[in-house]
């Protein structure tokens, strides 16, 4: 899973892993809650052993009503019926469909490697799970719960089945906003696996004095990831071609780290 503030490269680092692992023969489902379009803009082409869907609001909200109506309706008069419509069209509703949604994308990395490009926070896997808790004491039964959202959170906790990669820019706010999610991350029993340190002036190839003196500022953000917050990171280069389409994004992942 890629996390990580707007714009810092989440969908382009999310990319560049899914066609590495299908590049190296195994298959990949890479999804998104950007939108779709997006994600088939960066990937460019199709690759194969690679899948791509999008989690879509409007589309897992929709589903699940219709899921929580067809179960309900039966055993509901008239004006229950207009209650739990209702009750459904409040923006909760959202939230879980789309919770389910992405439980159910993460479950499928029983089978293949699912990567995730902009996960929850933190934060809003603990309010939902607490909903969920909240919920499953209120109807005392437990086989109301998907199977896939009762395992959400043991999975996203278990650092052999997920990772999570925390993606930044080599600047003072984008640092430490990042360092706040890992702190929420952390909260939720989730320490990201690595870090990456996009869009870096730092490396050896740049010759143009601002764009030089732009990169030595930068070292100190660095040196305060490597330092302080990363068990592990990688730092890639700016690149002049915008890093689109399954060749420049293999040559992203296999750049030669900055430092
Ligand atoms: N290393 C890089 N060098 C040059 N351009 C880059 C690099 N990484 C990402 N970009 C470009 O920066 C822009 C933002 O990247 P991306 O869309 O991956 O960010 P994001 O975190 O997914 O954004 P959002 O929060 O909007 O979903 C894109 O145009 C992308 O092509
Ligand atoms: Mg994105």
């Amino acid at each position: 899973m890629t996390m990580g503030k707007g714009g810092v490269g989440k969908t382009t680092v999310a990319s560049a892993i899914a066609v590495e692992l299908a590049h190296r023969g195994h298959r990949v489902h890479l999804s998104t809650t950007d939108p779709a379009a997006h994600l088939v803009q960066t990937m460019g082409a199709s690759v194969p052993g690679l899948s791509i869907s999008r989690i879509d609001p409007a589309v897992e909200t929709r589903r699940y009503s219709e899921q929580v109506m067809s179960k309900s309706a039966p055993h509901l008069d008239e004006q229950g019926k207009a209650l739990l419509e209702e009750d459904l069209r409040s923006p909760c509703t959202e939230e879980i469909a789309v919770f389910s949604a992405f439980a159910e994308t993460v479950s499928r990395g029983e089978n293949e490697f699912v990567v995730l490009d902009t996960a929850p926070t933190g934060h809003t896997l603990l309010l939902l799970d607490a909903a969920e808790a909240y919920h499953r004491d209120v109807s005392r039964n437990q086989s109301d719960l998907p199977e896939a959202v009762r395992r959400l959170l043991p999975r996203l906790r278990d650092g052999a089945f997920t990772r999570v990669v925390l993606v930044t820019l080599p600047e003072a706010t984008p640092v430490h906003e990042a360092a706040r999610l890992r702190d929420d991350l952390v909260r939720a029993g989730i320490t990201p696996f690595a870090w990456v340190v996009n869009q870096s002036f730092s490396g050896n190839g740049f010759r143009d004095p601002v764009l030089l003196e732009r990169g030595r500022r930068e070292l100190p953000f660095i040196a305060e990831v490597r330092d302080r917050l990363a068990s592990r990171m990688v730092v890639l280069p700016w690149k002049r071609e915008p890093p689109v389409g399954p060749d420049r994004l293999r040559e992203l992942a296999g750049s030669q780290p900055v430092l």
